[in-house]
């Protein structure tokens, strides 16, 4: 049931960046990435995403449809849930601000044609209803409890085409041990390969890693303001991507501490003293001067 506050009439976003969620750029650059080298190779399925909340993810994911394509949704949004552990998750950080229709006029603000869109709990999805092998990329950010993310992680396996990517959110969170848990559980008793870690997802195939991997490097991801590491896990090579940290701009020891001890008056004429003398060094030579 839509509350007061979801009810308010909102501006339509104009920037995917308006739509508010979880998704930010990292992720959003390894899922252009994944999928646009999917489709470069011909690599041709649907899009599963579970968990959708208000669009921001989805608005991405059907930037990447390629004709004959389908993306496929699966959220609570108004609904109840089915347990009271998922119930209390869903009061806590998503009934106030979601509704179906806000994440339909989200998602139609950028295309124009709805997802197939399954308003129920992602468990649903056991039933078959995503035809088995017929996705390459399934992206999981729905419950954070073990057990709703452990069938949900089973329906991706399904779902998925042989060189099929799942990404999976949250996977290291100190607030989300239950993914965590049912992440590495896959990996460790399901076969699942890790192919890239970044701060929020974690992705993965059940098919050839090493070709991902290859895929993934091929970006000059340092060029772009992240840092790339690489690890080995379960015998799978994994690459690591993160933001690159601007070192803060060290000043001398002598100016810091006149700048700390100098009362404010004085410390505001030594800043503007400075800067004048920046500006006159900066100043481009004045010709015969
Ligand atoms: C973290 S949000 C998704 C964020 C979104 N992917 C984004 O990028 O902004 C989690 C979503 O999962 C949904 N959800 C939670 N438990 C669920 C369940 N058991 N079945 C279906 N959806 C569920 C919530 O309604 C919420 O919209």
């Amino acid at each position: 049931m839509p509350n007061a506050e979801t009810s308010a009439a909102r501006p339509a976003p104009v920037k995917r960046d308006d739509i508010p969620g979880w998704f930010f750029s990292l992720d959003r650059a390894a899922f252009g990435h994944l999928l646009s080298a999917q489709s470069a190779a011909g690599v041709t399925g649907d899009i599963l995403e579970l968990g959708s909340y208000l669009g921001r993810s989805a608005v991405l994911l059907g930037d990447h449809l390629q004709p004959g394509e389908r993306l496929t949704v699966c959220d609570l949004f108004d609904s109840e849930a089915g347990d009271a552990d998922n119930a209390a998750e869903m009061a806590m950080s998503y009934r106030k601000t979601l509704t179906r229709s806000a994440f339909e006029a989200n998602y139609l603000a950028f295309h124009r044609e709805l997802p197939e869109i399954v308003q129920a709990p992602t468990s649903v999805l056991a039933d078959g209803r995503i035809p088995a092998g017929s996705c390459r990329f399934v992206h999981v950010d729905a419950s954070h409890l073990y057990e709703h993310v452990a069938g949900d992680i089973a329906v991706a396996r399904s779902a998925l085409a042989e060189d099929g990517l799942v990404a999976l959110d949250d996977y290291r969170s100190e607030h989300t041990p239950g993914v965590s848990a049912a992440v590495w559980e896959a990996v460790f008793t399901g076969g699942l390969r890790p192919v890239l870690l970044t701060p929020m997802k974690f992705y993965g195939t059940w098919g050839d890693a090493a070709a991902v991997r290859e895929v993934l490097l091929r970006r000059d991801w340092r060029a772009g303001g992240y840092t790339v590491d690489e690890d080995t896990i379960a015998g799978s090579a994994v690459v690591r991507l993160n933001y690159q940290v601007k070192p803060p701009v060290e000043r001398s020891t002598s100016r810091r501490l006149a700048l700390d001890l100098l009362p404010p008056v004085a410390t505001r004429a030594t800043r503007r003293m400075l800067r004048t003398l920046r500006e006159r060094r900066a100043a481009p030579p004045v010709p015969n001067a």
